[in-house]
């Protein structure tokens, strides 16, 4: 597929605001971060990796005209990573030739950011835990502490989270969260995702009884693939040939441009409300977002909580995760 030309121009009904995407150097990441940026406002790529994250925000740059982004370095594998990246959005990073500002409020952070493994080894974070669970559930959930601050700064923030229709078959075993007795990497990747939606939709509940402005939002792409986006380079490079291959499976998923689109709304749209779920429309697999049902499952208060807690304690967090004492 050619390269869609860039746009012309922003637009500027965010200008001012401030957006973090974790994992915005890549995939669906990315393209939620093209969206946002060109909604005039300020855009910030977590990534671990300094020259994928200049790659990105290049591809950014000649896709939105004059687009505000920065790369935060973030790497949810490792705690310490974590607990620096809040500090350096607060308080602004002296390191680099181009030292960042200090920002005084988030008005929405993408959790984004997976890693999906296929085969064994079980393997694991710098911390030590499972890498699936510790990376895409526990990285997440320590950062949601880390910008508490910065979002109950804003006016009416919100917390995407990034879930998968993979979560929807799975249940989490609350006496194996890491997969240390009966490892599966699949089934693992599952859990992991369904870890994250039930502490999304945890999350806007608690930040629901305490009164706060800010929103938790559960949002999934759908299926996306590579073979099916548009190219960005040099973030990413769709071949003719490779196109044509994946064409068939456009009949039942998408490219992760569109499977963006869910999570662009949950950000975006006045409309959305604490505590839903978009994913695309038909069979929950591709197409325009639409919200759906909670599942049973994700939404269970008894495991939410339990699996809040024992998240708490392995990241060292708060148990409120510093949103009481910031409440309005
Ligand atoms: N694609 C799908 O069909 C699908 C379906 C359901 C749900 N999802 C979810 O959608 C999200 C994006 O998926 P995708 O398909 O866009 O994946 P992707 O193309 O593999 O991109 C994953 C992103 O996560 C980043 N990442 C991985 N480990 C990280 C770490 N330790 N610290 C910081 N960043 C890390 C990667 O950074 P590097 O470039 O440095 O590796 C990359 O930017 C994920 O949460 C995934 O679970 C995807």
């Amino acid at each position: 597929m050619a390269p869609a030309p860039p746009r012309n121009q922003r637009d500027h009904r965010n200008q001012g605001k401030t957006f973090l995407v974790t994992g915005g150097n890549a995939g669906v990441g990315y393209f939620v971060a093209e969206e946002l940026a060109a909604t005039g406002a300020l855009v910030v790529l977590g990534s671990r990796d300094a020259a994928k994250a200049e790659a990105a925000m290049a591809a950014l740059r000649s896709r939105v005209p004059g687009a505000h982004v920065r790369h935060l370095p973030l790497d949810l594998a490792d705690l310490s990573s974590v607990r620096t990246a809040g500090d350096r959005l607060a308080h602004g990073s002296t390191h680099g030739s181009a030292p960042d500002p200090a920002i005084d409020r988030l008005d929405a952070v993408v959790h984004n950011a997976g890693v999906a493994l296929d085969d064994p080894p079980r393997r694991q974070t710098k911390d030590g835990h499972e890498l699936m669970f510790g990376t895409n559930h526990l990285g997440h959930f320590a950062l949601t502490q880390g910008l508490a601050p910065l979002l109950s700064a804003a006016p009416a923030a919100r917390v995407v989270t990034v879930g998968s229709f993979a979560a929807r078959s799975e249940r989490l075993d609350l006496d194996d969260l890491q997969s240390a007795e009966d490892y599966r990497p699949k089934r693992t990747y599952g859990r992991s995702k369904l870890a994250q939606m039930s502490f999304g939709f945890a999350l806007d509940r608690h930040l629901r009884a305490l009164g706060s402005p800010v929103l938790s939002v559960v949002a999934h792409p759908g299926g996306a693939l590579d073979g099916l986006t548009p190219s960005r380079p040099p973030v990413h490079v769709t071949s003719p040939a490779r196109r044509l291959r994946t064409l068939p499976a456009g009949l039942l998923v998408q490219g992760k441009h569109a499977g963006a689109r869910p999570v662009v709304r949950a950000v975006l749209d006045a409309e959305v409300r604490g505590g839903q779920l978009w994913g695309p429309r038909v069979f929950g697999l591709r197409g325009r977002p639409r919200s759906e049902p909670v599942p049973a499952h994700m939404a269970d208060r008894e495991v939410a909580s339990r699996l809040w807690s024992i998240s708490a304690e392995l990241v060292g967090a708060d148990p409120d995760l510093g949103f009481r004492s910031r409440c309005r």
